[in-house]
């Protein structure tokens, strides 16, 4: 049976996290600069958001950028910024076709002004579409994200607006940039590293997480189906044991 008809429509994740790893390491195998695997990167996107979208994901959220990241080579950190905005431009249309409303989380103000003209554009002309929300996590940064979290929080009990007591988990995660977002039941990394690399440390809590050696830029549906199969195999006991969850699906 082909592989996607083995993917069971009753039990795909709400959302998705992609940690897009593994551009530079492609290009220097086939003795390339690390910008030429960013550019190639740009189709495995292309071909993931679309496939999501056809199979009735709600989210996607793809590591694009991390606040770690601003300090690699000017060269290189120059070319993935311009690279976002020729994406963005030539993406609106396909966002368009398939009924995708785009976010972005992260610290953008960091962002060149280009990139953030080109980003607010893209996201105000989406933001109407329902089929599917492709959340780009642009200069994201989770400890920074809950850092500012807590600031807000800490501020609105200064100003009297929040009594302390009631703080719960509902609370922080309504000031975390995901507020409203289902959070993500699987969680993908490719390129071999398994690490979580400073990203969406409180939403993955209890994601299934899924490493494939495969390169971002080799990346295409065929990888996506395996990793929703494999995630479709594992027991989600959220703490309890196998009887429980068993007895509650029959
Ligand atoms: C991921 O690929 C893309 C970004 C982090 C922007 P890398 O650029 O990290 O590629 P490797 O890990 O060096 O191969
Ligand atoms: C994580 O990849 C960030 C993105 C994919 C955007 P990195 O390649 O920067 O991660 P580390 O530093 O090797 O963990
Ligand atoms: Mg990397």
């Amino acid at each position: 049976m082909e592989i996607k008809n083995q993917i069971d429509r009753e039990k795909l994740p709400r959302h998705i996290a992609v940690i897009m790893d593994g551009n530079g390491r492609w290009a220097k195998s086939q003795g390339h600069s690390r910008i030429f695997g960013h550019r190639h990167g740009v189709t495995a996107v292309r071909e993931t958001v679309e496939t999501c979208a056809e199979l009735g994901i709600q989210y996607l959220t793809l590591y694009a950028f991390s606040t770690e990241n601003w300090a690699r080579p000017k060269m290189e950190v120059d070319a993935l910024m311009e690279l976002l905005v020729r994406t963005i431009k030539s993406e609106v249309k396909t966002l368009m076709k398939n009924d995708i409303r785009l976010q972005v989380i992260g610290k953008t103000d960091m962002l060149p002004e280009r990139s953030r003209n080109k980003l607010a554009e893209a996201i105000l002309q989406t933001q109407d579409n329902k089929r599917m929300t492709l959340v780009l996590a642009l200069s994201y940064s989770s400890k920074w994200e809950i850092t500012e979290a807590i600031r807000q929080i800490a501020d609105e009990a200064k100003a009297g607006k929040i009594n302390t007591e009631s703080i719960t988990e509902e609370t922080l995660s309504g000031y975390l940039s995901t507020k409203g977002m289902p959070d993500p039941e699987l969680m993908i990394r490719t390129s071999g590293e398994q690490r979580i690399s400073n990203f969406l440390l409180w939403q993955l809590a209890y994601a299934e997480l899924y490493f494939t050696e495969t390169l971002w830029p080799d990346f295409r549906k065929e990888h996506l189906y395996a990793a929703i199969e494999d995630y479709q195999q594992r027991e989600r006991r959220f703490g309890k044991i196998s009887e429980q969850i068993k007895n509650k699906a029959s």
